[in-house]
């Protein structure tokens, strides 16, 4: 089943006297549980295409289907408020509360909803566990590792099972080793919780994690690779010769 579908996905910035058009007529089909990496040389675009399919971000034209839903007809209230219930965000700076505990951080996507202490203890356990977040849940973001912030980040993300999660960079601001064990918790809980994910990133490691790797280029879709049933270690070697064919490797602002 499709969850996502984007047709024609046209955006541009500036005023009618200078207009820089950087998304000039992107196709898009998701199904329902792909783990998808977009990925492309700074400046290419992944973080205009990821705001405008997670409606952070109007399109200048063309059309997002998610789940059958337009997006781009919804009006600003209708959308916020789908954004909260049915998309989850992962973001490069953690984005956390400071004056929250971890927990209570990661609770906050339920707090709008009329929900049972014992339903959200469930939700809680099941994040928790997935993410390895228990020893954690009664400090305060500041005292905890950036890695341990991204955890809590993406268990926050997870914790109201939201239709897709997008995430813009989320190994960006950490160690090898910390990004590894997120992009493996990510990878499991994209199998164990059939979630859907969208993850922009410009590291060929981290996208190996996923199953499908599109490449922007100069505002278009330049080629698409699929893991398919290959070792992660092939995949990798792929997506590096892709990216290195592509220019613009490793650099990115
Ligand atoms: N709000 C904005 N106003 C004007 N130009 C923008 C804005 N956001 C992004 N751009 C431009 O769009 C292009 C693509 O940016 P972006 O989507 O952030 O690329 P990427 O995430 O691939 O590095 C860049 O040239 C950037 O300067
Ligand atoms: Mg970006």
């Amino acid at each position: 089943m499709m969850i996502l579908e984007a047709k024609d996905i046209k955006k541009s910035y500036g005023n009618r006297f200078n207009r820089t058009e950087v998304l000039k007529g992107i196709d898009m089909n998701i199904e329902k549980g792909e783990f998808v990496s977009i990925m492309g040389a700074s400046g290419s675009g992944k973080t205009t295409l990821l705001n405008v399919l997670s409606s952070i971000d109007r399109v200048s034209s063309g059309h997002i289907q998610i789940e059958g839903a337009d997006i781009t007809q919804m009006k600003d209230k209708q959308l916020a408020h789908f954004r909260k219930n049915d998309l989850g965000f992962i973001f490069q700076e953690y984005n956390l509360l400071d004056t929250l505990t971890v927990k209570e951080n990661i609770l906050l996507p339920l707090s709008i909803r009329n929900m049972k202490k014992d339903e959200v203890d469930r939700q809680f356990e099941r994040v928790a566990g997935e993410l390895g977040i228990h020893e954690l849940s009664g400090k305060y973001p500041n005292e905890i590792s950036g890695g341990q912030q991204q955890r809590t980040s993406a268990a926050r993300a997870f914790i109201h099972q939201p239709k897709i999660i997008f995430a813009d960079e989320p190994t960006g601001a950490l160690d090898s080793k910390s990004a590894s064990n997120l992009l493996k918790k990510l990878q499991q809980m994209n199998v164990t919780s059939l979630s859907t994910i969208m993850m922009v990133t410009h590291d060929a490691t981290a996208a190996s994690y996923s199953g499908r790797v599109i490449f922007l280029k100069d505002g278009l879709v330049y080629s698409t690779l699929r893991r398919g049933g290959r070792p992660q270690e092939e995949f990798y070697k792929e997506i590096m010769n892709t990216q290195s064919v592509l220019g613009g490797v490793g650099v990115e602002s």
